[in-house]
């Protein structure tokens, strides 16, 4: 049912298995690069030090505060660890709206004080002084738990006086300016690093954090002997967090690029940046899917040749519709009707049929590009079996990106180790309380 042309046209945005092999290849080059003191920094995969030695035992305990700053949703949480794999945890979502997104350091971190100091007057622990685990989803340059200064920014944020600072300094400011609440910063982490320790408090095989959604990204606990850029030498492994969304940044993903992705990358805010990010991850799928339908009906080849305002309009094409399209029984076209006509087009059958391929290429591969670098990961960690814990909008609500993923890692995977695909089923505020707890034991706050 799907036209030929569209296949055709289509091909171009499968990755092939000898794609595949390059890509895994080329990200191992990068990952060992970010790694090596020497070729740090021209590497696109920095592989951030996060200081984040030991995974959870399950015996953690204590009241924590915890912050998730750079997902979908902005939370504020409180997680009651409990010993013995047993928590309670409570969260509220925060609006962190669009001026603040691209506003000043001040009004952002303002904002986040003000939050928390609110959650803490409906948590009824206003009073009290706790520590907290900061979960902050951007490339952070590390220079212990609790400093890290922001490299950049991703993800369609861009506040001033940001890059270069300590970000848990920044947040302190903030409470200090306030004067009315008690918080001593334990941790700062990234979301991968959140849903690693998250899974591997309830897994003990967890070893690689794995993000598919609003941006893309993975940490994995890699040999001390191997991180050059780490001077200690008193432990035996750290999480590092890879920021592979960068991999591609100095043009080495050109050999698997089209026209759409670099039409993303030119009506972005970060233009240049997170190359192999905008070809994966929630922000710009649907996107990505907008601009090749757009094309298409421009040629011809869909809709009877007619747009419609909304497909001209950028982001109109939401990811979830992606899901929503691929989740149709076969032969059953309902939320692809649905979705089309809210995107203002008329329709037949053979359209629809086009339009859910159009989305099964792009979140195909998307997961395809993931699982390169998984198994990437996978190959090169050498453990005989490994749980990966993941999380994200994309992963989480796409009817088969599991799946899709599942079978190309294995592919792609040496055949004597074993992995699987857990999904985070709390978020990364567990792991950032399990984080502040870990610290605050170590600095002796709490017994
Ligand atoms: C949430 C985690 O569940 O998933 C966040 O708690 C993370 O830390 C987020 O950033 C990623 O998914 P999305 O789709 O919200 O970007
Ligand atoms: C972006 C951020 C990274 C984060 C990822 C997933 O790539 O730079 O820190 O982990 O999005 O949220």
């Amino acid at each position: 049912q799907v036209s030929e042309e569209i296949k055709q046209r289509c091909e171009e945005l499968k990755i092939s298995d000898d794609a595949m092999v390059e890509l895994m290849d080329l990200f191992l080059r990068e990952l060992n690069k970010g790694l090596s003191k020497k070729d740090n920094p021209t590497a696109d995969v920095k592989c951030f030090i996060t200081y984040i030695k030991d995974l959870p035992n399950g015996e953690e305990r204590g009241k924590f505060l915890a912050l998730d700053l750079g997902g979908t949703n902005f939370r504020v949480l409180i997680v009651h660890l409990k010993g013995d794999k047993d928590f309670e945890m409570e969260s509220k979502i925060y609006a962190v709206p669009q001026d603040l997104m691209v506003g000043g350091a001040e009004q952002l971190f303002d904002h986040i004080a003000d939050c928390l100091a609110n959650f803490m007057k409906d948590q009824n622990v206003y009073d009290e002084r706790l520590s907290l685990g900061f979960t902050f989803s951007f490339p952070l340059q590390q220079l212990g738990l609790t400093k890290g200064l922001l490299v950049k920014w991703t993800k369609g944020f861009n506040v001033a006086g940001v890059t270069g600072e300590d970000v848990v300094k920044l947040l302190k400011d903030a409470i200090k300016r306030r004067g009315d609440i008690q918080i001593d910063i334990c941790a700062i982490l990234n979301d991968t690093t959140g849903t690693l320790m998250s899974c591997a408090w309830k897994n003990h095989n967890c070893r690689i954090g794995l993000i598919v959604g609003t941006g893309s990204n993975a940490c994995y606990v890699e040999k001390i002997e191997n991180i050059e850029m780490y001077e200690g030498l008193e432990t035996n492994q750290m999480i590092i967090n890879t920021e592979w969304g960068a991999l591609g940044d100095n043009g080495s993903l050109e050999f698997i690029r089209t026209s759409y992705d670099r039409a993303i990358d030119e009506q972005s805010i970060n233009r240049g940046k997170q190359i192999y990010e905008k070809m994966i991850s929630g922000m710009y799928m649907g996107e990505l899917v907008r601009l090749i339908l757009l094309r298409f009906t421009k040629d011809g080849l869909l809709f009877n040749g007619m747009d419609s305002e909304l497909l001209r309009k950028s982001q109109e094409f939401q990811t979830n519709y992606v899901s929503q399209i691929e989740s149709d029984e076969i032969g059953n076209y309902k939320n692809c009707m649905e979705v089309i006509h809210k995107l203002g087009l008329s329709a037949n059958f053979k359209d629809c049929a086009n339009v859910r391929y159009i989305c099964e290429c792009v979140s195909t591969r998307s997961a395809h590009l993931v699982s390169a670098g998984i198994a990437c990961l996978i190959n090169k960690m050498n453990e005989q079996s490994v749980t990966i814990g993941v999380d994200g909008s994309v992963y989480r609500y796409h009817p088969k990106y599991h799946d899709l993923m599942v079978k190309r890692i294995r592919q792609f995977v040496r055949p004597e180790i074993s992995f699987d695909l857990m999904l985070s089923e709390d978020g990364s505020g567990r792991g950032a309380a399990l984080v502040a707890a870990v610290a605050c034991r170590e600095e002796g706050r709490i017994s």
